[in-house]
């Protein structure tokens, strides 16, 4: 599924950034360009971002407070 459609980045795309180490919002824009044009996927992209750091590391997550840096 597209999350942002200025720039064609897919969940997929977002689940590999975090896979290479992206953790926040301002990593996916600098590296993605997700939010960079109309700023309307922001919310999707937060949420995708999330769902692909639990799914990467849950427990690593709550020790290093990761969480917070993806809200
Ligand atoms: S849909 Fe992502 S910046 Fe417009």
């Amino acid at each position: 599924m597209y999350v942002c459609i200025c720039n064609a980045v897919t969940e997929n795309d977002i689940g590999s950034a975090v896979a290479e180490g992206c953790c926040s919002l301002r990593e996916l824009r600098e590296q993605l360009g997700v939010g960079a044009c109309c700023g309307r996927c922001t919310g999707c992209a937060r949420d995708v971002l999330k769902s692909s750091l639990h799914a990467l590391a849950p427990h690593q997550l709550s020790a290093t407070g990761a969480q917070t840096m993806a809200a």
